[in-house]
């Protein structure tokens, strides 16, 4: 099968990585891809957001199956897109993507089907906004309601901040469209788990929670960021937790998206808080985490492909999905200044040495002229390691990043260890 993989980040280094095991991929490409996904997949010049352009370069190449990884391709309907023309694709079309690409839209859908979440009012109005927030004090969290990279979310200490920060988004357009409409809503507290799902629209199988590391610093200080490391599976999703979730959760979400008729094939992300309680959604994604992805597929002991087609054929229930005993941690290494601005073109040393003992997911590579791989991103790797426990694999992710090097290189000490 010739598969194309949509994205170009450390999620679809994974993918790729994952999908190149399969003995029925015999052609891989990726658009637009990196340095590291390079070596597995051929590159395709072709922006992920670009949906004409994708569509027509998989028909013209005969790909037999598109995986589409980011959420703004999702959004985009990039899949309606794909299959229109034909083409397999994998990921939920643009009216389930949705749920990730409107927060409205999903605290609405919480609320009509009982899924247990932070108390939210929706406001399109600056005035009403203002007098919800002083009405319910702090602390309080404030969200834009489209995408806004991970950063459209405030949680404030106090009502003064969440006044700004709604302002900010509504009138100040702060986030452009996505900050139009905002949603507040009640600020929850607990260990927060990332717990992922194949979805064929009918069935699901979770993959082992993992737990994102969002925070730019140790400790988690500093900025928000898109995930400083992650680690699979996560030790306080006991099995009782996971039970609850299942129940309260997951199957009502898909039941509840098949019931709107807008049913879920793919990856949905369900980003849980385990409140005193009980466990609730912060938020949910239409695609794998990034970073999780590269923690939890280390533990995948399945055909990656097989399953994808199982997701989109609408039989995942036949299909065996297992899963390594053992751990993952992926540590990410980030360019100087990330979130903020940084610099690109940096050359990078030792990733031979690195790749001996842990597998270097590429986000933010590139080649240059040379021909030396270099920085080309904010994240720039993420090295990922799997151990039989946990404390195994942190200390093997971390010992396997040593000999790596680029001006400016930052990563948290912590991962596996902040919370
Ligand atoms: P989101 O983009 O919705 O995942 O939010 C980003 C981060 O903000 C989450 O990972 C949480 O740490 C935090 N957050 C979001 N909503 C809430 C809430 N209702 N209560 C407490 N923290 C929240
Ligand atoms: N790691 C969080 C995300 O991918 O949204």
């Amino acid at each position: 099968m010739n598969v194309l993989v949509v994205g170009g980040g450390g999620r679809e280094h994974a993918i790729v990585w994952a999908l190149s095991k399969s003995p029925k991929v015999t052609g891989l490409f990726c658009a637009p891809g990196n340095a590291g996904i390079a070596q597995l997949a051929q590159c395709v010049d072709v922006k992920a957001t670009d949906v004409s352009g994708m569509v027509a370069w998989a028909k013209e190449h005969h790909m037999d199956f598109v995986v589409v990884a980011p959420d703004d391709p999702l959004a985009l309907g990039m899949v309606d897109a794909l299959e229109e023309a034909g083409i397999p694709a994998f990921g939920p079309r643009e009216n389930a993507a949705v749920i990730e690409a409107s927060k409205a839209f999903s605290k609405d859908l919480m609320a009509k089907y009982h899924i247990p979440t932070a108390k939210h009012r929706t406001f399109t109005e600056l005035d009403a906004a203002l007098s919800y927030i002083e009405e319910q004090g702090a602390p309080i969290v404030v969200k834009a309601d489209g995408l806004a990279l991970g950063k459209g979310v405030v949680v404030a200490q106090t009502v003064e901040e969440a006044k700004e920060a709604a302002k900010s988004m509504m009138a100040d357009g702060k986030f452009g469209a996505a900050g139009a409409c905002v949603v507040i809503e009640e600020c929850m507290t607990g260990p927060e788990v990332t717990v992922l799902a194949f979805c064929d629209g009918e069935h699901l199988v979770t993959m082992p929670a993992s737990q994102d590391h969002k925070r730019a610093f140790d400790g988690n200080q500093g900025p928000n960021t898109g995930g400083m490391g992650a680690i699979a599976p996560v030790a306080c999703y006991s099995p009782e937790v996971a039970k609850r979730c299942e129940a309260e959760i997951f199957r009502p979400t898909v039941a509840a998206m098949a019931a709107e008729g807008r049913p879920f094939q793919g990856v949905i992300y369900f980003g849980l808080m385990l409140t005193p309680q009980g466990p609730k959604v912060v938020e949910y994604n239409a695609r794998f985490g990034d970073p999780e992805c590269q923690a939890v597929l280390s533990l995948l002991d399945s055909d990656l492909m097989d399953i994808f087609e199982a997701c989109r054929s609408g039989k995942l229930d036949q299909v065996d999905v297992r899963w390594k005993d053992g751990a993952a941690c992926c540590l990410v290494l980030a360019s100087g200044g990330y979130p903020a601005s940084y610099p690109k073109g940096l050359p990078i040393t030792g990733l031979e040495e690195a790749g001996k003992s842990a597998v270097v997911f590429h986000a933010g590579t590139a080649r240059n002229e040379a021909g030396d791989i270099v920085t080309n991103g904010g994240r720039v790797l993420g090295v990922t390691a799997v151990a039989v426990d946990l404390e195994g694999a942190i200390a093997k992710a971390y010992a396997a990043a040593k000999p790596i090097h680029f001006d400016g290189m930052h990563f948290r000490t912590d991962i596996g260890h902040a919370f």
